[in-house]
């Protein structure tokens, strides 16, 4: 019986954002170990890596497909596949390993194309592999909380949500044509790296995904206006949304809001209640019962509910963040995929990561928006 896997990377060298925080979120439980990378095409780079994680010097690949290819051959082959790399490359990463028969968790947005994200969940499907893609604020503890909150009927029924995803990185492009940018920003200003959205793309599909998932809620359509202040790519949005139960909501995206770093905040407004969660300050979830003062859930207290309190790490009062909500989505994901190699199924607790179901929906939003905003604003659908 297998208690550990192997698993592999593309992408996330060791100047690069992401890839560094999957890896020590995935070491938090200690049950995968990386045994093979791609982490630059350029192999000076790649092999800084490499050998900074002491990874036998033949799993340091020139290319993913060489990756792909060995890694499925080898008796002790990775179980799946880390790709951290910027955004055109994920398509066409994601399908070579699940051709190869190797599980994939994959950063959003998951394709440039709604259909190439289908494909990638009919290979996945085709090839029993699990399909994660990292839409990481449903990974934080009190976001599961407020998930339990809304399952369990406290706010009651649904009626009103506003999200908003405010940072303020980009605001010196407003109005200046093509400027020297940002290391965080350079490629994500580029359609052919980026995809057809920066913002949107970038962070209001954040937006979309943690309101899907403690909601349970599904977009029915969107009116959007999206501000490219002369910039190839949006830097704000605003989105008017309609949901199948026939409810309204607003999601604020932006880059260029001077004062907001990374302000991703959820308001779900209900029958009964209101929740509203601020990913600057994880730890707490404010709930408020019609008629009643706004109360202050802390995270690991004894009155959260049992899948909060499952998914704890640290006491009450000493913070979780980031790496924690990277790290539950890894722990259940990592949970599956042994199951899987033991001949297991899964219960419901180990498969609550984000799938490429969430990876579809994701891309059908960004089209959306792009579409309504090209539109004048009009009502599109998803
Ligand atoms: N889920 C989140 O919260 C979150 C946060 C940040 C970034 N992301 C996503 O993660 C991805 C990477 O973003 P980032 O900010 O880390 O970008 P980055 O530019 O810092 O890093 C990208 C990495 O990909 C590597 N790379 C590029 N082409 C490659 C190739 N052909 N083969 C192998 N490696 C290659 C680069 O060398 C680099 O190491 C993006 O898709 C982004 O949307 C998600």
């Amino acid at each position: 019986m297998r208690k550990t896997l192997r698993y592999g990377m593309v992408g996330g060298d060791l100047h690069a954002f992401i890839g560094g925080v999957h890896r020590t979120a995935i070491s938090f439980d200690g049950r995968a170990d990386l045994v093979a990378g791609c982490f630059n095409p350029d192999m000076t780079v790649n092999r800084e890596c490499g050998e900074f994680y002491r990874l036998d010097e033949h799993r340091i690949y020139s290319s993913y497909m060489e990756m792909a290819e060995k890694e499925s051959n080898r008796e002790d082959g990775i179980d799946f596949v880390s790709i951290v790399t910027p955004n055109f490359l994920h398509y066409e990463v994601a399908k070579k390993f699940l051709m190869c028969g190797i599980n994939v968790l994959c950063e959003k947005p998951l394709s440039f194309k709604v259909e190439e994200a289908q494909e990638l969940k009919a290979i996945a499907e085709e090839h029993n592999l699990y399909f994660a893609v990292n839409y990481s604020y449903s990974g934080n503890n009190m976001v599961k909380e407020a998930r339990e909150l809304v399952r369990q009927g406290v706010i009651g029924e649904i009626i009103n949500v506003n999200a908003e995803y405010l940072q303020e990185y980009l605001v010196d492009d407003v109005g200046k044509g093509d400027q020297k940018m940002l290391k965080l920003s350079s490629w994500r200003k580029d359609p052919k790296v980026a995809g057809i959205s920066n913002c949107v793309g970038d962070i209001g599909s954040h937006i979309e995904h943690t309101v899907a998932y403690i909601t349970g809620l599904k977009i029915k359509k969107v009116a959007a206006v999206l501000d490219y202040f002369g910039q190839p790519l949006d830097l704000n949005a605003n989105v008017l949304v309609e949901f199948e139960n026939g409810a309204h909501g607003v999601y604020a995206s932006s880059q260029v809001c001077v004062g907001h770093m990374n302000g991703l905040v959820v308001r779900i407004f209900g029958t009964e209640g209101a929740i509203e969660w601020v990913q600057e300050n994880p730890n707490i979830l404010s709930v408020t019962l019609k008629g009643q003062p706004t109360q202050i859930y802390n995270r690991g207290m004894g009155y959260v509910s049992k899948r909060s309190a499952d998914m704890n790490r640290l006491p009450s009062g000493h913070p979780e963040g980031l790496y924690e909500a990277f790290a539950n989505i890894y722990k259940c994901y990592i949970s599956a995929i042994i199951k899987k190699v033991n001949h297991a199924e899964p219960n419901e607790e180990e498969l609550d990561f984000p799938t490429v179901e969430d990876g579809i929906s994701g891309v059908k939003f960004i089209y959306a928006c792009v579409k309504s905003s090209k539109e004048n604003s009009a009502w599109v659908e998803l």
